[in-house]
């Protein structure tokens, strides 16, 4: 990566203040019951009710914008979205899927953070205990799709669930209750073991037998191929294992962490920007935008960790090139039509949904790694 140069903090406000407006201009089209769609179509996010894995991004991109702002007009529509996060659990709309930790997290967890309002701490908890059904005990995982006995989706993990930890992880500080940390260690240790191979890269998915707890064969399921390396895979990897370091103190997480992060660095085009599989260095595949954004944010939180001065250095200065070049290069100043934020992300290529569009959770996490860049405690997790 050779490119990019560091963001001046005029340039940080001044993207963090765009994708402030970007938000509040889309307060009307996505409150009532609706949110984003989990990618837009030309740019343009269509609004959908609250039964996608992705809605928590739109409440995190409304919380961080009240943050900066202090404005009540975010806080009022977040506020308002708490009854339908409770009646999604109560009415287990589309709650077969360990992305209640995307969904909670980014919802109830940061109403409760910023408000105190205990209703929303109870609907986290109430997330985790549902997440809770997911575990399969022989195995040792929480089953990432579907229901526990259909047989395409049994004993599957995904590497994405590293985030969903942190709502396990937290349920346990408030509760006491152990059971939540311990079925987040053995997830955690288990997709140490096998989603990360010896060469450094990752599968997306593994599965495990729930009966014997035999680990099985990896695959992928929107990457290239079962042996490349889908790379918001691998993001979500680097990102996940700084924040279960940060809950366990584990230094394997770290050491894990680094690996995945010195490939992902290693396997990056020019402007810092990786395309949507890390088997692309070059050439007209897409980019994904969304993935870029979510190592920012794990390499900043893996360099927070570290001693080494000169390691914490390099991953927090590989950070910010890829970040300037995101800013510099990738938001929809271009596309004033655009609803979103940030242009050039891709959801599944291998289906052909959301490629070279603006994806919500890209959104957030630039949101997110600008905030963090500009005042530190600007974090959910
Ligand atoms: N967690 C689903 C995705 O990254 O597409």
């Amino acid at each position: 990566m050779k490119q990019p140069v560091g963001l001046t903090e005029e340039e940080l406000r001044d993207a963090f203040a765009y994708a402030i407006e970007k938000t509040r201009a889309n307060i009307p089209t996505f409150s009532g019951g609706w949110y984003p769609a989990p990618a837009s179509v030309g740019n343009v996010y269509p609004r959908i009710p609250n039964n996608e894995w992705t809605s928590g991004f739109w409440n995190g991109m409304l919380w961080l914008a009240y943050l900066q702002t202090k404005d009540e007009a975010f806080r009022t529509a977040a506020e308002n979205t708490l009854a339908d996060y409770r009646k999604r659990l109560d009415e287990r709309i589309a709650t077969n899927t360990h992305d209640l930790g995307f969904l909670y997290i980014l919802s109830a967890k940061a109403q409760y953070l910023i408000t105190g309002n205990e209703e929303a701490k109870d609907t986290v908890l109430l997330a985790a205990d549902l997440l809770m059904e997911r575990y399969h005990p022989k195995a040792g995982i929480i089953q990432a799709w579907g229901n526990l006995d259909d047989p395409a989706q049994r004993g599957r993990i995904i590497i994405d669930c590293l985030m969903n930890l942190p709502l396990l992880f937290w349920a346990t500080e408030i509760t006491e209750d152990q059971l939540y940390r311990l079925a987040a260690l053995s997830h955690l240790d288990r997709t140490r073991e096998t989603i990360i191979r010896e060469d450094d890269t990752t599968f997306h998915t593994f599965y495990f037998d729930t009966k014997s707890g035999k680990p099985l064969r990896g695959t992928t399921h929107q990457g290239y191929s079962d042996g490349s390396c889908w790379a918001r895979g691998q993001a979500w990897g680097i990102y996940g294992l700084a924040l279960a370091y940060g809950y366990t103190g584990d230094p394997g997480c770290l050491t894990d962490a680094k690996r995945l992060a010195n490939y992902f660095l290693d396997h990056l085009p020019e402007d810092g920007v990786c395309y949507w599989d890390l088997i692309f260095t070059q050439g007209s595949e897409e980019r994904d935008s969304s993935a870029a954004t979510i190592a920012v944010q794990g390499l900043h939180l893996l360099a927070s960790h570290l001693d080494d001065d000169s390691d914490r250095q390099r991953y927090a200065h590989q950070a910010d090139l890829i970040l300037s070049s995101l800013v510099r290069g990738y938001t929809t100043r271009t596309v004033p039509e655009s609803n979103g934020i940030l242009l050039h992300a891709v959801y599944h290529k291998p289906n052909g949904i959301g490629v070279d569009e603006c994806n919500i959770w890209g959104d957030y996490f630039y949101m997110e790694a600008l905030g963090m860049k500009l005042h530190s405690a600007m974090t959910f997790w």
